[in-house]
């Protein structure tokens, strides 16, 4: 969507994957303080999202949306005002439907109001999921919330929640920032490679203004051990996912603060050309011992080396899978080592990676005059 935004991936905090409902606005305060007082808000993590179950059962007598006045008694300006003191930017959840997927009430026919609401309140970024869609059309649903947004004359971050159901890059570009290419991931192993694989097939449609979302990170939630969770994060920084942390940020461990702050993965996610990389090159049984890659500015490139097999094993990249000329020389450095690994390589490049371990690499290829031959 070319609202000026989007131009990289979001970053930031969103409360589904942990939290689900049990959220409040204690929660959403000291998140914003965690963000900030860890480092990871300026690593470029700032939005604060809030998920489903903010909102009150009923509209107001005027037909509003209200914050639920249990668990957001001072209501939802009060935090946006919050979180915009401490240099962040809040999100929040709505639904193309009659009702959310917890039974909130829903947004479809109301777009003109609920935005104008949002935007009354000073959100900056709209997650709008499909439940109780009435079987309408999302090119019909959609459309609608994103003119609503437009006309309330404050830039709001729009985020199509459709679940790939109706292939949503193909249409979706010119509807939202980003655009869920899958289902709900979980926080497993067999989820997390399913959503990579089906996230791939529309790299194609990624780019500055509108991104594939493969949905929110599960790092640092406990179901997948340190290895899966960096290949997690490495894969969607590959992909230009939007790296949305879907722990509880208060109570990290160094583990998962270690992973989700890798600078130099993070910087191959944000590069300015935005293109998604992906599956280049399989091997092994069950195609488990991969290599994805795409370019980064710079003439560079970035090069992940994914064994998900259950052993350790050798990954080689062939330069003719990275659409590099045989005989060009690279440096490598690798991004989870933080190190100059090889000054100069041609042809290939080989690691030996551990099971669902994934190695991450920037490539600079070297022009003659500076080659050290
Ligand atoms: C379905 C979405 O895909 C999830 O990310 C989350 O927003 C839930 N709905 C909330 O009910």
């Amino acid at each position: 969507l070319n609202n000026g935004l989007a131009l990289t991936p979001q970053m930031g905090w969103n409360s589904w994957n942990f939290f689900a409902c049990h959220i409040t606005e204690d929660l959403i305060r000291e998140t914003a303080d965690a963000l900030v007082s860890t480092g990871l808000a300026d690593l470029g993590y700032v939005y604060v999202n809030i998920d489903d179950c903010w909102s009150a059962a009923t509209r107001n007598l005027e037909g509003q949306l209200v914050p639920d006045p249990k668990t957001f008694p001072s209501g939802i300006k009060a935090l946006v005002d919050y979180v915009h003191g401490k240099g962040l930017k809040l999100g929040i959840y709505g639904d193309a439907g009659a009702f959310t997927c917890q039974v909130r009430p829903g947004s479809l026919f109301h777009e003109t109001d609920d935005a104008q609401l949002f935007a009354s309140w000073g959100v900056d970024y709209l997650k709008y999921d499909n439940c109780f869609n009435l079987g309408i059309d999302p090119k019909k649903r959609y459309p609608p919330m994103r003119d609503a947004l437009n006309a309330t004359g404050r830039t709001i971050f729009y985020s199509l929640c459709e679940w790939g159901v109706d292939d949503p890059a193909l249409w979706a570009r010119g509807v939202g920032n980003s655009w869920r290419t899958t289902d709900d991931i979980n926080d497993t192993w067999a989820s997390m490679t399913t959503i990579a694989d089906i996230n791939n097939k529309w790299a194609s449609y990624a780019g500055p203004g509108g991104w594939n979302d493969p949905d929110m990170l599960e790092v640092g939630n406990g179901g997948m051990t340190y290895q899966e969770y960096r290949a997690h994060f490495s894969i969607w920084a590959l992909m230009k996912a939007p790296l949305l942390i879907g722990c509880d940020v208060r109570n990290m461990t160094a583990e998962t603060f270690e992973i989700l702050s890798n600078k130099e993965v993070i910087s191959v996610n944000q590069d300015s050309l935005g293109v998604q990389g992906r599956i280049v090159q399989v091997a092994g049984e069950a195609n488990c011992q991969q290599v994805w890659a795409g370019p980064l500015c710079g003439n560079r490139l970035a090069v992940a080396l994914w064994n998900r097999c259950s052993k350790a094993a050798t990954i080689t990249a062939k330069w003719e899978a990275l659409g590099l000329e045989s005989s060009t020389h690279v440096a490598v450095r690798d991004l989870w080592q933080y190190k100059d690994v090889v000054g100069n390589v041609v042809a290939s490049f080989g690691a030996e990676v551990e099971s669902h371990d994934c190695h991450m690499y920037i490539f600079t290829p070297k022009t003659a005059a500076h080659s050290e031959i």
